[in-house]
């Protein structure tokens, strides 16, 4: 196991609470917009509710990548070398995963997560699915450069990063992390990485607002976290969840409104919010072909090939960590 020894990936108080979350709420909430990082969505209950979304008609993306994945297996056997290892930035989805390595014939796989127990269940999962693929999880923080096990050094690399994830951030902070793919994967590197994209504004709202309230749960499920870890009062029933197009930025915006003027202490702070105020809770960034080029570019990474679903509403990249071009 890969494992960065020694590395403290969470810090905690003496009461259990994660420090860099209490800090991001405090200080999130303390702005005039309010905005807590989208990361801290995903606690155990959040996470579920990510899965159920998946599952909800209205939300697409899941079920398009999947297509594409499905139906371009022959295309991806024909563009990546067989023998790669398979970076895959995230522990892996059962399903997604498991179709892009059935598609090429992989030297190793090897995830990439913060989350220790998820990774190390999500690699014993695809170990048993794919006998005699050499699986070698790493626990580390993959916004930054990691360094892989030595047992991949001399294998070409394909970095993985499907769900358009690189959608839920904002553009200097998605450039940081492509760039860190390639430090991570090294020059010659190839990346196949999910981008959702613009599309019908009431598609897009629907399948963030979903007529059963899974979403609306989800973004609940935030405030309902700092009400429980950081021992607040955040008045729930007071909030509603609204899914917005900001269509300056390309990107549908979660936001929590406050009904009627309201008022709440967290960790002995007092804040307020009037009637129509809101927390930004996340950013889901959708693109085009030349904005996906764009970011990819900015990233350190040319893109090659492109794959969209049947309905045209999701995009799967190729994108190779060429050496750096010369002027111009
Ligand atoms: C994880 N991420 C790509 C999802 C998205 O579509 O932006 C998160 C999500 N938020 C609400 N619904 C799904």
């Amino acid at each position: 196991m890969g494992t960065q020894e020694g590395l403290k990936l969470v810090e905690r108080d003496e009461s259990g609470v994660d420090t860099a979350f209490r800090a991001d709420v405090l200080d999130g909430l303390s702005q005039p917009q309010k905005a807590i990082p989208a990361r801290w969505l995903y606690d155990d209950a959040g996470s579920q509710l990510f899965e159920d979304i998946t599952q909800v008609p209205e939300y697409y993306p899941t079920r398009a990548e999947t297509e594409i994945l499905r139906e371009r297996a022959d295309s991806f056997a024909r563009m990546i070398t067989p023998g790669a290892a398979v970076v895959e930035f995230g522990s892996g989805s059962s399903v997604k995963t498991p179709l892009l390595l059935s598609a090429i014939e992989p030297g190793a796989y090897v995830p990439l997560d913060i989350a220790g127990d998820f990774l190390r269940a999500a690699a014993a999962d695809l170990a048993r699915k794919f006998p005699g693929l050499p699986v070698y999880p790493v626990e580390a923080d993959f916004m930054r450069r990691v360094e892989l096990p030595e047992e991949v050094a001399d294998m070409p690399k394909l970095g993985f990063f499907p769900g358009s994830t690189i959608g839920n951030m904002v553009a200097r902070t998605a450039v940081d992390l492509l760039r860190n793919m390639r430090k991570t994967l090294g020059t010659g590197a190839r990346l196949l990485i999910g981008m959702d994209l613009i599309k019908d504004q009431a598609v897009l709202k629907a399948a963030y607002d979903d007529a059963g309230g899974v979403t609306a749960q989800f973004n609940h499920n935030l405030a309902r976290r700092i009400n429980r870890e950081l021992d607040a009062d955040i008045p729930l029933d007071r909030l509603h969840h609204e899914a917005r197009w900001n269509d300056g930025f390309a990107r549908i915006e979660m936001h929590l409104v406050a009904d009627a003027d309201i008022a709440f202490e967290i960790d002995g702070q007092r804040f307020a919010m009037k009637r129509g105020d809101t927390i930004h809770t996340e950013n889901s960034h959708k693109f085009d072909r030349r904005t996906a080029n764009m970011l990819l570019l900015a990233g350190g990474w040319e893109p090659i090939e492109r794959w969209l679903d049947a309905g045209e509403r999701f995009s799967l990249i190729l994108a190779e960590a060429r050496p750096t071009p010369g002027a111009p």
